[in-house]
């Protein structure tokens, strides 16, 4: 007897951007591990954020993109992912003022005696303005309008190696606090010049940067750039969601295609993903965004289950749903929510070594009452 039909849901109908079809909107979203050398890949890395320059690195375990050598190192990890069925998406990035820190398991704070002994030393950092994070940590040395630009061609740069690594999804890193978000915020950019004062001025650095990727990054492959949709979540101070709305109507005028949707670590330590939030709150953020700026989102933060985020995409609040840390607690977290969903009955999607084992063990789990599968098969 044949198989039933698989489920049909909106998280696993696919998404066509430029030349490339994401055979689902599952993406798993960006996560440094502070475990490179040099930022150069090793067995371990499989995603994270990739600096476009050794000042940039938020740790010294950063990974980088700064060079042919990095780009070598990292094609393993794009086959490797382009055989488990997946496209191979990067994350180049700047940490600005919230660069040269400890990783987060040496305290995630300004590095110390500690790290000294440890042979790991701070560096020079840069920013908009000589603005610290906080209080005791790192000044920045305010950027001139010619590091300005260099540092933009090291995102271009960047994207050429990201290209030569096999890489088919690039997505600029313009939130948390980093570079690109401290020109955006009034808080962190206090410049008189063109890349700073009003909206306009604090956006540049983002939209040109935008701009010099998109003249590198191939006609075919979509570009993303993440936000902070807000500098804190609930604040009414610094940057607010309507500017965001701005952003992503100009980011998608420079060909952009996804405006992927965080929020907050303006002033806070590094991705702040542990505020007090209720689960998906960022569909608030999202939704409006690609309302009333035309574009694509992504949505992230606190999405964990796979109906959510079936419903979101189905609702129309955010085109791709990226899971974080449940990612890091089921790495197969795209697989068991096909399997939930019943999208993927027969185990179609899993490595072939295995996944013809489970679909023969979920037909006796059906007989014992235990199965997983939504939408049970109805052959024999
Ligand atoms: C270990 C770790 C590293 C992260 N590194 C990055 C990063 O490199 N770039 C980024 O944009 N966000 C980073 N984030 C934030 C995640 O991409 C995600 O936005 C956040 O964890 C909220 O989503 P979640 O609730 O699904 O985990 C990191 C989060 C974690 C837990």
């Amino acid at each position: 007897m044949a198989e039933a039909d698989p489920v049909k849901t909106a998280l696993f109908s696919p998404f066509d951007v430029r030349g490339t079809r994401f055979k689902n909107r599952v993406v798993i979203s960006p996560m440094c591990t502070y475990s490179a050398h040099d930022g150069i890949a090793n067995e371990w890395h499989l995603t994270e954020a990739a600096a476009v320059e050794p000042r940039g690195r938020i740790t010294h375990g950063d990974l980088g993109i700064w060079s042919a050598d990095h780009a070598a190192a990292l094609k393993p990890v794009t086959a490797f992912i382009r055989r488990q069925g997946a496209l191979p998406a990067i994350q180049i990035a700047h940490a600005g003022r919230k660069a040269s820190m400890q990783r987060p398991w040496h305290g995630n704070g300004p590095m110390d005696d500690v790290d000294a002994a440890r042979g790991e030393m701070p560096w020079d950092i840069v920013a908009p303005s000589p603005e610290p994070v906080r209080e005791g940590w790192l000044m920045p040395a305010e950027l001139t309008v010619e590091d300005i630009h260099a540092i933009q061609d090291r995102y271009a740069a960047a994207a050429g190696h990201a290209i030569d690594a096999g890489f088919e999804v690039l997505e600029i890193h313009s939130a948390h606090g980093y570079l690109a978000h401290s020109f955006l915020s009034p808080i962190s950019n206090r410049r008189n010049d063109a890349y700073g004062g009003d909206r306009a001025g604090r956006m540049r650095f983002t939209l040109e940067t935008a701009e010099k990727v998109r003249s590198v990054w191939p006609d075919d492959r979509p570009l993303f750039v993440r936000i902070s949709s807000v500098d804190a979540d609930g604040a009414t101070e610094g940057w607010q969601l309507e500017d965001s709305v701005a952003l992503a109507g100009e980011l998608k005028a420079r060909g952009v295609d996804v405006v992927d949707c965080s929020s907050s670590g303006i002033s806070g330590l590094a991705t702040a993903a542990l505020g007090k939030q209720p689960m998906g709150f960022r569909t608030e953020y999202s939704a409006r965004i690609g309302r009333e700026a035309g574009v694509a989102t992504m949505v992230v933060g606190l999405i964990l289950h796979a109906e959510h985020a079936d419903s979101i995409v189905a609702d129309g609040l955010a085109d791709l749903v990226a899971i974080g840390r449940e990612a890091l607690y089921d790495p197969y977290w795209a697989r068991h929510a096909a399997v939930s969903l019943g999208v993927d009955p027969g185990f179609e999607d899993w490595p072939e070594q295995y996944g013809w084992w489970l679909v023969r063990r979920e037909k006796l789990l059906r007989d014992i009452g235990e199965a997983h599968v939504a939408a049970p098969p109805s052959g024999g």
